[in-house]
């Protein structure tokens, strides 16, 4: 198989990461969760109180985030549940709206991509990171059952949340990433559009995987 790289980018809980992770399964690829990355950088902020992008950036040096499996590490320290919890999403998006850190974290993605093949989900996949995909998805749902979608995850994360609030909080953040100055989460002018509201998991997977078979 030829190396192949797929962008995939939408707003929350738009099913990306579901997808993505089933779909370098069955190809046997790099699965790399960019949010996850965002996320770290917002519970570095959280704790240890800043917001200022070079403390955040030489804390990430010395703590490099990494993925093993399906678990996300800051230096040693497995980071995967406390990075799903309310506070840091709560901060997450003015955290990634700082242009330097998104300079930083956009670098080590691309570093992480190589030329390898690899399945990426985020906001700017396909306009900044990989502008050069073979494939470019634009995931969208409808705001309440991205609610719904999270409020699941939730309950199985143990985490407490409440319906109303998240269709609040999920349409918030979608306004905030969509506005901000700094690689916008906006649909690559060739990428794919495709609406997952009342559509299963493998739907979604196989309308993607089609179109990769169609690249091969
Ligand atoms: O995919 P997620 O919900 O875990 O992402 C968390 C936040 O990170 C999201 O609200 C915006 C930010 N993000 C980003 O700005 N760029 C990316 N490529 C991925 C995520």
């Amino acid at each position: 198989m030829k190396n192949i790289q797929i962008a995939i980018d939408g707003p929350a809980s738009s099913g990306k990461s579901t997808v993505a992770k089933i779909i370098a399964n069955d190809l046997a690829i790099i699965y790399l969760d960019t949010g996850a990355m965002y996320r770290s950088a917002t519970l570095v902020s959280v704790e240890n109180n800043t917001k200022d992008f070079n403390e955040i950036i030489t804390y990430l040096r010395e703590n490099p985030i990494s993925f093993e499996k399906s678990s996300v590490f800051i230096g040693k320290r497995d980071i995967s549940n406390i990075i799903r919890e309310n506070e840091v999403t709560a901060h997450v998006s003015e955290i990634s709206a700082i242009p330097e850190i998104r300079e930083f974290l956009v670098e080590e993605q691309q570093r992480i991509a190589g030329s390898s093949s690899i399945i990426m989900d985020g906001r700017d996949i396909g306009t900044v990171v990989l502008p050069n995909a073979d494939l470019k998805i634009f995931l969208i749902a409808d705001v309440e059952e991205r609610a719904e979608r999270r409020y699941k995850e939730n309950i199985e994360r143990g985490i407490a949340s409440n319906l109303e609030e998240l269709v609040k909080e999920i349409a918030a953040r979608d306004e905030y990433d969509s506005t901000r100055q700094v690689s916008p989460l906006k649909a690559a002018e060739d990428s794919i559009i495709f609406d997952t509201t009342g559509k299963s998991i493998q739907e979604v997977v196989t309308f993607i995987e089609d179109k990769i078979k169609a690249l091969m």
